[in-house]
């Protein structure tokens, strides 16, 4: 992991059909995702991103999400998140 490449880039509170998002930049692709994990909203903009794996660890209850298609891996189930690559508007991945 490089945490310089993988930190939030920006705290844009776009209108994403009202749910909140970070941006993230993981080798060199421009990531937003729902800040709010589905399982019981723990901040995933201060989750631990895996590089290597493309995945986001929730920093409560540390369920892992893809970063490519937003499945949840592991934790409790409760669905996946919202990612869409902002280099490639058609690759949008909702709940
Ligand atoms: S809030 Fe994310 S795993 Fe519980």
């Amino acid at each position: 992991m490089t945490p310089s490449s993988c930190a939030p880039e920006a705290d844009d509170e776009l209108d994403w059909g009202g749910v909140e998002t970070f941006d993230l930049v993981l080798q060199g692709q421009r990531l937003r995702i729902s800040r709010r994990c589905p399982h019981r909203a723990g901040r995933l903009d201060y989750g631990v991103v895996n590089a290597d794996k493309r995945t986001v660890t929730c920093p409560l209850h540390f369920s892992v999400f893809s970063l490519d298609t937003g499945e949840q891996l592991s934790g409790s189930p409760c669905g996946r998140i919202q990612i869409s690559r902002l280099d490639d508007p058609i690759a949008i991945f909702k709940p």
